[in-house]
């Protein structure tokens, strides 16, 4: 078979991959999350895979198969997938971090379901740890660091930002808006992000645009191992 075919041009190489969204509880019936499906990033690993690599993939919760021959690490929060990524970053020669994570999560979290009442309710939210970040900040000397970035308007100049911020090696930017691009599909509209450059890649399968990712990754590490 054709994929089992390609090239093994990763082989040798540890890769963690984040992908899907978070769930933070509000009570025991019910949490806030996103639309993300996991399958940005399930397309990746298993690229990855397929490609000889060393696969870890750290997955909020999905509907969709996880990909054989890698290591699935399933999480629900934030802070379990901080928990999961940071203790096995060290060893990683390339991180992607496609999950879409929460940015807050309930204060407090009711251990009983909330009732109803008259009237308007608030939940209050704190911020949860930004993983990518924490990242950046303890980078090996030689580790890849690849980041998404989801935004609706000013995409390029937002996600340059995170690329800077974060001490990224690369960002994997998307317009939830385009047509064809974001979260619940199987195609994507992407731009590479690095220091130097701006790659945009047409509309592709999730797999295709995952494909070139690696590609551009293993170019920028060419020579580091
Ligand atoms: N990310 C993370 N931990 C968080 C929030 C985000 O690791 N607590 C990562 C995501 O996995 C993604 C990148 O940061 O790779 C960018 O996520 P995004 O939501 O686009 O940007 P934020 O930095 O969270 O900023 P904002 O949501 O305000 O645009
Ligand atoms: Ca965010």
């Amino acid at each position: 078979e054709r994929e089992i075919a390609c090239e093994k041009d990763l082989k040798g190489k540890k890769i963690l991959v984040t992908a899907g969204p978070t769930q933070e509880a509000i009570d025991p019936v019910r949490y806030i999350t996103n639309h993300s499906s996991g399958k940005m990033g399930y397309a990746i690993a298993k690229t990855a895979m397929l490609r000889g690599a060393d696969v870890t993939l750290v997955s909020g919760c999905t509907a969709i198969e996880p990909p054989m021959f890698v290591n699935l690490v399933p999480v629900v929060t934030a802070k379990d997938m901080y928990e999961a990524v940071t203790s096995i970053s060290n060893e990683q020669d390339i991180i992607i971090k496609a999950a879409a994570v929460a940015d807050y999560r309930p204060a407090n979290v009711s251990d009983e379901k909330v009732k109803k009442r008259e009237g308007q309710m608030s939940i209050e939210l704190e911020r949860t740890d930004d993983i990518l970040k924490y990242l950046g900040e303890h980078k090996p000397t030689g580790q890849f660091l690849c980041g998404f970035s989801m935004e609706t308007q000013n995409v390029i100049e937002n996600s340059r930002a995170k690329l800077v911020k974060k001490n990224l090696d690369m960002v994997a930017a998307n317009n939830v808006k385009v047509e064809g691009a974001g979260f619940q599909g199987d195609t994507n509209v992407l731009t590479l992000i690095t220091r130097e450059e701006e790659i945009s890649l047409p509309l592709m399968t999730k797999e295709g645009a995952a494909g070139r990712l690696l590609d551009k990754i293993l170019v920028m590490t060419a020579g580091s191992k």
